[in-house]
């Protein structure tokens, strides 16, 4: 097997493209045993379509960075319905080579639970080159692009629509709510960045960084003071303890899971 690198030598500026990956011609039986050691396994059966498709705009004129958290950075083209994330190590600005075991539990949770509220996603785990003929394994994210509500509410102010902000967040006080009765709710405060607007209007989650079915976490979570400050007002008393029990789904029988699609298709 190849050698596994610390960072992969693709520095990540701001605003920069992804370019100078090459396309690996990889061994699948090495691939799919790499992915299985690192529990990367959900999107295999079907990635060669995806990658036979995603790796040459790689390889190609690149792409541009469309957003960044804390442990994904994400590209795509204003041409292309999906984004593709990677995770990076934001110290050293270079993609790694691996999810951390929160993204990876996270994925999970939402791949087998969140069907409707999630933006449809794969993991691809491949091989790939960098321009000095070294072989890097990543795995990466390929994901419905949505329209980000920041974004979103942003084009709102700037056109004088301020008072459609409301059903913005109404919209996700809704969706919260679907996935609290699913057992599931996203201790990551940031909802601005971390939902969206998938093309028919229907608001979903992007981030699988910070969902947890662990109930015992809702009332302490750093959301409920924290998430105060993002929400505002208007939207507090929809994230109180006393709601959150009244939707919260206790028993697990009860609770309707639903698998999201995954992306075979790009
Ligand atoms: N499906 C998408 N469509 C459009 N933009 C996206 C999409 N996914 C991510 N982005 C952009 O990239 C940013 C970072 O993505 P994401 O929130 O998944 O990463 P993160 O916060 O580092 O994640 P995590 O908490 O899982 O580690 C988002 O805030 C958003 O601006
Ligand atoms: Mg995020």
């Amino acid at each position: 097997m190849s050698e596994r690198s610390a960072g992969l030598s693709f520095k990540l500026g701001r605003d920069e493209r992804l370019t100078g990956i090459r396309r690996h011609t990889f061994d699948p039986v090495e691939v799919l045993l790499w992915a299985l050691l690192n529990e990367l396994s959900v999107g295999f059966s079907s990635h060669k379509p995806v990658l036979d498709r995603i790796l040459p705009l790689l390889e190609g004129e690149g792409l541009d960075q469309v957003g960044k958290g804390a442990d994904m950075v994400a590209y795509s083209r204003d041409d292309l319905n999906f984004v593709i994330k990677f995770p990076f190590d934001d110290g050293a600005m270079t993609l790694t080579p691996y999810f951390s075991p929160k993204i990876v539990d996270g994925f999970f949770l939402a791949q087998t639970t969140l069907g409707g509220l999630f933006a449809p996603m794969t993991d691809f785990p491949t091989a790939i080159e960098d321009g000095r003929g070294k072989t890097h394994f990543v795995s990466m994210i390929v994901q419905q692009k949505v329209r980000v509500a920041a974004d979103v509410i942003d084009e709102l102010r700037a056109t004088n629509r301020t008072r459609n902000i409301a059903g913005v967040e109404r919209a996700y006080v809704k969706l919260s709510q679907r996935a609290w009765s699913r057992g599931i709710f996203d201790t990551d405060p940031n909802w601005l960045e971390n939902t969206g607007f998938m093309p028919d209007g229907q608001m979903v989650m992007i981030d699988v960084g910070e969902i947890t079915k662990n109930v015992r976490e809702f009332p302490y979570y750093e959301g409920i003071e924290r998430r105060n400050c993002y929400v505002g007002n208007t939207l507090r008393k929809a994230f109180s303890v006393s709601n959150f029990a009244r939707c919260y789904l206790k028993a697990p029988h009860e609770r309707q899971f639903v698998p999201m699609p995954k992306i075979a298709k790009v």
